[in-house]
């Protein structure tokens, strides 16, 4: 435990994916005894409000965009930096001169440039969180050069020069993508918007990122030549202490019973993350794929996220093709899940979060990535790691037939994603590299003068 008057500021963006991170390194901040408190958006607030407060002081501001409406990246990114920003100020002013503990540090998702240069204006240093792998960080950074080289745009496989590191081997179909191609040079706006915050919190006082040495040590040696101090500190949800969710779904915990009456690995769970969005045809592609591989499978299919369907038609169909041997929840208490003896592979959007808790369990990936970083993960989980198989830009039936089957019979990807599991496990042990640069963190953020 550390005396100390450090009073931090924790800012995610306030999309799942990202607020399961920095929750996670907000608690273990509590538990190195700093202060801390945890700026949500009123609507969050609201949605979790039966979450524990885990030590934490809950904080709110407006995100500005009206209740109940799905809302584009780039429409929460404007309004987050106009209303959001606006209530932000205000906070820190407020919570500036409390005489009590007056905040100290903020640390904010890299995504929002606006929540440093305030902080840093009403001169709170700001440090950035990074809650993407470092190798999709690096392609992000080096997208000014990837576009000069004409290498940005999306024709499959011709590898690229402007990524450092991975010249040669990082393929244009890896690189992180938006939500259509980008059939000309000049860029996908989400990528370049992307391109952009990720530059700018390169620049701040220190980066945090939720990674480990032995997963990423090279990527992170590049990025240590550009910021000013990196701590990679993760896998941070294996370090934390937190049983309880934070979960914008309510959780199915049925499911467990369920995999409960299964064989061990003879189940495949599939889960597409917070985000992603399906058309009815690549459901059924999805579905007669798994149904044709025999394996019994669990399938978490969020409210809306196929494309015109509603709930009670997927969960039939599920049960008419799948021959009964799928299952269909809402949300599930994922990192349970990939923690049960039954589940044999996970087919996933390889979204960071996904893919950590997947290689902390052991257990080997299937990778259909749909945006941002997930090109580029699914490009490591498949070449670099070799704990499974990237199907990138295709699903048909045929296709994820074939790559579940040689995932959940292959002995090598088996022992692959073990040791890599091994490995995950002594970074985060008392003396790893992860434990080490945490506490590292906590004494940079100890000595910050205000
Ligand atoms: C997004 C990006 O895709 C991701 O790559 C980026 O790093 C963060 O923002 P998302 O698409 O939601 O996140 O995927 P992912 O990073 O995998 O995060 C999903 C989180 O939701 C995970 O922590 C997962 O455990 C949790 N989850 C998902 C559940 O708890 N239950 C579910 O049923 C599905």
């Amino acid at each position: 435990m550390m005396d100390t008057a450090a009073h931090v500021l924790v800012f995610p963006w306030p999309r799942q994916g990202h607020i399961n991170p920095i929750l996670h390194f907000a608690t273990a901040l509590v538990d190195a005894g700093l202060q801390v408190s945890f700026l949500h958006t009123e609507r969050n607030l609201r949605r979790l409000a039966q979450a524990p407060l885990l030590g934490l002081r809950l904080l709110s501001i407006p995100d500005g965009l009206p209740e109940d409406q799905p809302c584009s990246f780039l429409d929460l990114m404007e309004s987050m930096c106009t209303t959001g920003s606006a209530a932000y100020r205000a906070l820190l002013l407020s919570l500036l001169s409390a005489v009590d503990a007056p905040v100290t540090c903020v640390v904010a998702d890299g995504t929002m440039p606006f929540a440093f240069d305030i902080a840093e204006e009403l001169g709170i240093p700001a440090l950035a969180f990074a809650p993407h792998s470092v190798c999709s960080y690096l392609a992000l950074l080096s997208m000014p050069k990837l576009l000069e080289l004409g290498e940005a745009a999306f024709p499959a496989d011709d590898p690229v020069r402007g990524v450092p590191g991975m010249e040669g081997f990082l393929r244009r179909r890896d690189l992180p993508r938006g939500l259509s191609f980008a059939e000309k040079g000049d860029g996908d706006p989400l990528v370049l918007k992307l391109a952009e915050v990720t530059a700018r919190s390169c620049k701040a006082r220190a980066l945090i990122i939720n990674t480990a040495a032995s997963m990423e040590g090279p990527a992170l040696a590049h990025i240590a030549s550009c910021a000013c101090e990196v701590f990679a500190v993760g896998p941070l949800h294996a370090r934390s202490t937190i049983a309880e969710s934070a979960s914008l779904w309510r959780e199915d915990d049925g499911c467990m019973a369920w995999l409960d009456g299964h064989e061990d690995r003879s189940v495949v769970y599939v889960s597409l993350g917070s985000l992603a969005v399906i058309t009815h045809e690549q459901f059924t592609e999805f579905l007669s794929g798994l149904a044709a591989t025999g394996y019994a499978f669990l399938w978490v299919l969020r409210p809306g996220m196929v494309q015109m369907t509603s709930s009670k038609l997927l969960g039939e169909t599920v049960e008419a093709v799948g021959g009964g041997r799928g299952r269909v929840v809402e949300w599930a208490p994922q990192r349970d899940v990939l923690r049960h003896r039954a589940v044999g592979c996970f087919l996933t959007h390889a979204g960071w979060n996904s893919t950590l808790e997947c290689a902390v369990e052991g257990v080997p990936m299937v990778c259909w990535p749909f945006f941002a970083d997930q090109q580029t993960n699914s490009r490591f989980v498949d070449a670099v790691w070799k704990t499974g198989l990237d199907m990138k830009d295709v699903c048909d039936r045929g296709v994820v037939e074939k790559t579940v089957r040689e995932v959940m019979i292959s002995d090598e990807i088996k022992e692959a994603a073990q040791a890599m599991a091994q490995q995950l496990r002594l970074n985060i042990a008392e003396a790893g590299s992860s434990s080490f640069q945490f506490e590292r963190l906590v004494r940079f953020i100890g000595e910050l003068n205000i």
